[in-house]
């Protein structure tokens, strides 16, 4: 499956957006950064038609994602919010069943999506009562159980203690090799440039650079997006990225 923007462009009073030009090819792991306010979510709203573009078109499969229904989109298509909102009284099994509502219901695979985060003793828990980054956790274990092709995350790792953020790297970096496409948003650049195939940089809704993370993701373009300088070192992990202080 695959997405492809066209001259998308958002238009808000105070904020616009593109124009954004962008393919995305199954199996691989896009990164949209950039600043705070700089288009990201917006961007992934775009793509997965919860928004229109004010011109140009989102194309899920060749379809303009706004027009796609509900259960169609849900099953090409898996959205980690960044923000969580529950105003309901819902267990984490509720939650999960949400998410996998385009699917046959299966609790053996609600048990295993929540077992692959490693919260499968919450599924009764009241989900308002747990903490944010259990929160996070069970949203994205309720995307998992949805298996939809693509899943789009914006800012999976945030509220995560430092062994779930790996585990959330780790297990997006297993979900890509199972052939999901990933379309993230994150702020570690390290974990970028380490997990991700490609990346659009934005800066004010407008693109920085995009294209394979190795040749992309450099000084210079941080430099542009971000504005301070940053210099690399070389670690165990390969390259490593620091923003410089004064
Ligand atoms: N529905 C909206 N109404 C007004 N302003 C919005 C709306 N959605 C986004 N914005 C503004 O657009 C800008 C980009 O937002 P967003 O895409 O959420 O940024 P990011 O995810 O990169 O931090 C921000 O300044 C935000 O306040
Ligand atoms: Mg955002």
């Amino acid at each position: 499956m695959k997405v492809k923007l066209q001259g998308v462009r958002y238009r808000l009073p105070n904020f616009s957006l593109g124009p954004i030009d962008m393919d995305v090819e199954p199996g691989k792991i896009y990164v949209v950064m950039g600043k705070n306010g700089s288009g990201k979510s917006t961007t992934l709203k775009l793509i997965h038609g919860d928004i229109r573009p004010s011109e140009g078109t989102v194309l899920v499969d060749g379809v303009d994602a706004s027009k796609i229904g509900f259960i169609q989109l849900a099953k090409k298509i898996a959205f980690v919010w960044q923000e969580i909102y529950n105003p309901l009284s819902f267990t984490v099994k509720d939650v999960m069943n949400v998410s996998g509502y385009s699917r046959d219901a299966d609790e053996d695979d609600i048990f295993k999506a929540l077992s692959v985060l490693g919260i499968e003793r919450f599924i009764d828990r009241d989900f308002n009562l747990l903490s944010g980054g259990e929160k996070r956790l069970v949203t994205i274990a309720a995307a998992l159980y949805q298996d939809s092709e693509i899943i789009i995350m914006d800012e999976p790792t945030n509220f995560l203690d430092i062994d779930n953020q790996i585990l959330v790297y780790n297990l997006i970096r297993d979900l890509r090799n199972s052939g999901k496409t990933l379309i993230l948003t994150l702020h570690d650049i390290d974990a970028i440039h380490n997990i991700s195939d490609y990346v659009l940089i934005l800066k004010d809704g407008m693109e920085v650079a995009k294209g394979p993370t190795r040749e992309t993701l450099n000084v210079q373009n941080l430099r542009k997006a971000f504005n301070v300088p940053f210099y690399t070192y070389d670690t165990v992990n390969g390259k490593s990225f620091v923003g410089a202080m004064k």
